[in-house]
């Protein structure tokens, strides 16, 4: 299949310029040093990937796992931190003994790609495959589709503004030519918040805006339909707007393509409006499993991203030490008393259950948080208190929570 020739492209970008979000690049703030939202979104990848491609990977044909990463960006940061690129390339490089990650790149500005190409070139040199592509994603779609026939694929969708329409979304990525048992898909795209206020924003204003009607328009494409415009004027406040389109937009894809979502919203401060929803799909429970260690784990690093940085006391005594691990351990131990009460309120309910696919009835509102661990623990103290007959060793997700009496 043929690549679209850079210089093709660039006309489309300029139209695409004029509907969606300012271009950014490499020179704009955001590639210059990395704000809490990216710290999230980072250690998010770079803790799913690789168990994600060691895990699906025993399965495919020739260990081979493809990944996309449609608005990849430079690369890195000028302060040479990773962006999502050399974080991929990174556990490209962390599974070649065992597996192989082929890495697609694509970005549409041309000072942004050109870092980006030195980069996958370099990796290139050391053995990984991977590949730079100049343009917008929605043309390379098709080539990376191709390479990803019969592969698992995991796509990482990050616009600055509106991404990839619905109807690529559910028909060419999870598309026919995908069926549920190909290897697997599994996608991670930024829902962008911003662009929702500010989209959804055109419909209040009766003051004549360029392209109001062409940006409408792109939204609807984008979330599959018309449907958000309602849900905006209905909604009290920004933040539910926001809230009830990128959960309605992740319920329509699911019912679309056989999936499961996980939406969590990102933000730069906890007391700050996302800017954007991280949303999670996949077709099978391990992803689901997976992509909530990685979570848990990234939540701790943003918090710790947005703790204040610790100030000894000139006028104190002693120095009690940056509060940071005590507060974490508070935390904790609430998640852990939540997880007790969700499975205890489940057994009482519905009796003996598989935990695997009640991760979300069992975790509660400490979904975003919690992981195996205080699950673990959760249930060990319940055994210990003789309400379950789980005992809290082995896998996790495979634990039966039964009774006590049933035990
Ligand atoms: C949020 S940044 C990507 C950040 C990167 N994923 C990271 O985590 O390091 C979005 C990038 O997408 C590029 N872009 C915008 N529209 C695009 C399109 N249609 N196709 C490919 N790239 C696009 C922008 O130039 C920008 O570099």
């Amino acid at each position: 299949m043929a690549v679209p020739e850079a210089d093709d492209l660039d006309v489309v970008d300029q139209l695409a310029d004029a509907i969606d979000e300012p271009e950014e690049d490499s020179s704009s703030p955001f590639f210059v040093s990395k704000k809490a939202a990216a710290v999230l979104k980072h250690e998010i990848l770079r803790q799913y990937v690789t168990p994600f491609v060691s895990k699906i990977g025993l399965y495919a044909k020739d260990r081979r796992v493809v990944f996309l990463d449609g608005y990849a960006g430079p690369g890195t940061y000028s302060d040479g931190t990773p962006g999502s690129p050399a974080l991929i390339l990174g556990s490209a490089q962390s599974v070649a003994a065992f597996r192989t990650l082929e890495c697609y790149f694509v970005e549409r500005s041309r000072q942004d790609y050109l870092r980006l190409r030195a980069l996958v070139e370099q990796l290139s040199a050391t053995g990984i495959v991977a590949e730079a592509l100049k343009g917008r994603v929605e043309s390379h779609l098709d080539y990376v589709l191709e390479k990803a026939k019969g592969a698992p694929l995991l796509a990482f969708l990050d616009p600055f503004g509106l991404g990839i329409s619905f109807e690529d979304l559910t028909q060419k990525i999870f598309g026919p030519a995908r069926p549920h048992v190909a290897g697997g898909t599994e996608v991670l795209l930024n829902f962008s918040s911003n662009a929702v206020r500010r989209i959804g924003g055109l419909l209040l204003t009766e003051k004549a805006v360029k392209n109001r009607d062409v940006t409408l328009a792109r939204m609807d494409e984008v979330c599959g339909g018309d449907w958000w415009r309602a849900v905006f004027l209905a909604a009290p406040d920004n933040a539910s707007a926001v809230e009830a389109i990128a959960n309605g937009y992740a319920d329509r894809v699911c019912r679309q393509v056989g999936a499961v979502a996980w939406t969590v919203a990102v933000r730069n401060r906890r007391h700050h409006q996302p800017i954007y929803h991280l949303v999670f799909f996949t077709r099978h429970w391990d992803g689901v499993w997976l992509f909530g260690e990685a979570n848990s784990i990234a939540q701790a690093a943003w918090r710790r991203e947005c703790a204040p940085p610790h100030v000894p006391d000139d006028n104190a005594l002693f120095d009690l030490g940056d509060p940071f691990d005590a507060e974490e351990a508070t935390r904790e131990e609430s998640w852990v008393i939540e997880v007790m009460a969700n499975i205890q309120r489940l057994l009482a309910e519905i009796g003996a259950f598989q935990l695997q696919s009640f991760h979300a009835a069992v975790l509660g509102s400490a979904i975003d948080h919690a992981r195996k661990k205080h699950i673990r623990e959760a249930v060990k103290r319940l055994y210990k208190a003789g309400a379950t007959g789980c005992d809290g060793k082995g896998d996790v997700e495979k634990f039966v929570l039964t009774p006590s009496t049933a035990a």
